[in-house]
């Protein structure tokens, strides 16, 4: 953190004395809200590589240290002592819920997860090859249909209502998407299965027969969802909030925050590293594929490495790479993309190209494995990233309805198109 109070920023014969704001963790930044009253200038940073958008007391990231703490608490503890149940409330409440704040707030998400029946019509209007993301971003964006009367957003009773909802029934609609796709009977919410159980039974259950639950397949679940479940002012959740800073309902907001997800920049990489790792073939290939994503001339990037804010190591990476020996063996699976993925990381992390760009796997890189050993097909793995970071979606739509300094997000530009102009008759073009 910086020990200065201001920065004096001179323009031309202008100057003006600009307030550095203090963060509790991480880095200070200059307040530049007057900087266009006094000088008539804007700044300029595409991709806001070095632009804060909003104050947050939801997630801490340190990229260099590779720190990750959810309200204050480290992702490691998280990882080894929660659920993700409880997580989720931790986010959108602040604090860790006790026994009984749990208990109730496990059963309003029970409440909750059913979807409206008629929203099977919407499933079936999608062709049968549908990609699971398209149909949850459409499913949950029209969940403002069945709500939308009863949603004022004054109303803290009713943001947190709408809050629970999003929680509860985006896992639903995420497994009858997978459903649908399979040509499945779509299953209902189960009362009596705890979060995770819930989800997987609404994946893989079979109607009429009783459902065997595998503990190892039941943590490793919870565990990525924890992982997964927040990370701060990345993409999707800034498009969450630049959505709901126009006073959208949450619902559209979230739908936005999910399309925003899907691209490979974004959580769609957990989907691409699995591709790739397939398309790479085997270990011998792996020297090959690290030079394609070195080479300027190919639009090849080794997809699950690189990170905006992480420049020393992904802390949920690690985890994920430990727990994928471990639910591997578990589950007695050998996959042969497992040694690829070592390799590939192996030989990444010694190439200099990636050093002195200090380029590491991320979240993405391992996830998809643990996934496919849990039986998720590759389509769904966004779709459970989302699952996942809804949790954080409505925490920060949450903090940011409150923000007394919240405005509709509005950005400038540096226009670069044609000055005036006068109309060009047809004919004389
Ligand atoms: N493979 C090869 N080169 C890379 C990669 C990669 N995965 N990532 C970055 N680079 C290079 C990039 O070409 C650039 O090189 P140069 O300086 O010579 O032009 C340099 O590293 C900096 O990259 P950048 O694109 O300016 O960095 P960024 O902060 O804008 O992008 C990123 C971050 C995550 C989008 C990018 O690293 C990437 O595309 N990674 C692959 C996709 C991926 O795994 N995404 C998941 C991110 S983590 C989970 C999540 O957010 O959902």
């Amino acid at each position: 953190m910086s020990d200065l109070d201001q920065v004096t920023l001179k323009a031309g014969d202008k100057s003006v004395d600009l307030p550095v704001l203090k963060p509790t963790l991480g880095n200070s930044c200059i307040d530049i809200s007057r900087l266009n009253k006094e000088t008539g200038l804007f700044t300029y940073d595409s991709g806001f590589t070095a632009t804060a958008s909003c104050k947050s007391a939801v997630t801490y990231i340190d990229g260099d240290a590779g720190v990750l703490l959810y309200r204050g608490y480290p992702i490691e503890q998280l990882a080894k002592q929660s659920t993700f149940p409880e997580v989720a409330y931790l986010l959108m409440n602040g604090e860790l819920p006790g026994r009984q704040e749990l208990s109730k707030f496990d059963r309003n998400i029970v409440h909750h997860a059913m979807v409206p029946e008629s929203m099977e019509k919407l499933f079936s209007g999608f062709r049968y090859n549908a990609h699971p993301m398209a149909i949850l971003c459409a499913s949950v964006a029209s969940l403002s249909a069945f709500y939308h009367d009863s949603l004022d957003l004054n109303d803290p009773e009713q943001r947190n209502q709408a809050a629970v909802r999003l929680i509860a029934k985006v896992p639903t609609l995420a497994a009858a998407a997978y459903r649908y796709s399979m040509d499945l009977p779509i299953l209902h919410p189960r009362t009596d299965l705890d979060y995770v159980s819930r989800f997987l039974h609404m994946m893989f259950g079979v109607p009429g027969e009783s459902f065997e639950l595998n503990p190892v397949v039941a943590k490793a679940m919870d565990l990525l969802l924890i992982l997964h479940a927040d990370h701060e002012q990345n993409a999707s959740t800034s498009t969450v909030r630049l959505v709901g800073s126009t006073g959208a309902n949450p619902y559209a907001s979230v739908a936005a925050g999910i399309t925003a997800l899907w691209g490979p920049a974004h959580g769609g990489a957990n989907e691409a590293v699995l591709t790739m790792l397939e398309s790479i073939g085997g270990p011998k290939n792996v020297e090959t594929a690290v030079a394609k994503a070195k080479d300027k001339n190919s639009h090849f990037r080794l997809m699950g490495f690189g990170h905006r804010v992480y420049k020393s190591f992904d802390p949920r990476a690690t985890i994920i790479r430990e727990m994928t020996h471990k639910v591997l063996g578990e589950l007695g699976i050998n996959d042969p993309l497992l040694e690829v993925a070592l390799k590939l990381e192996e030989a990444a992390l010694k190439d200099d190209y990636f050093v002195q760009r200090k380029l590491y796997p991320n979240v993405d890189f391992y996830s998809g494995i643990i996934y496919k050993a849990l039986k998720i097909p590759t389509e769904m793995f966004t779709v459970m990233f989302a699952v996942a970071r809804t949790a954080g979606w409505v925490a920060h739509w949450l903090e940011q309805q409150v923000d007394p300094e919240m405005k509709i997000g509005r950005p400038r530009q540096v226009y670069i198109g044609h000055a005036d102009r006068d109309y060009v008759e047809m004919d004389k073009r």
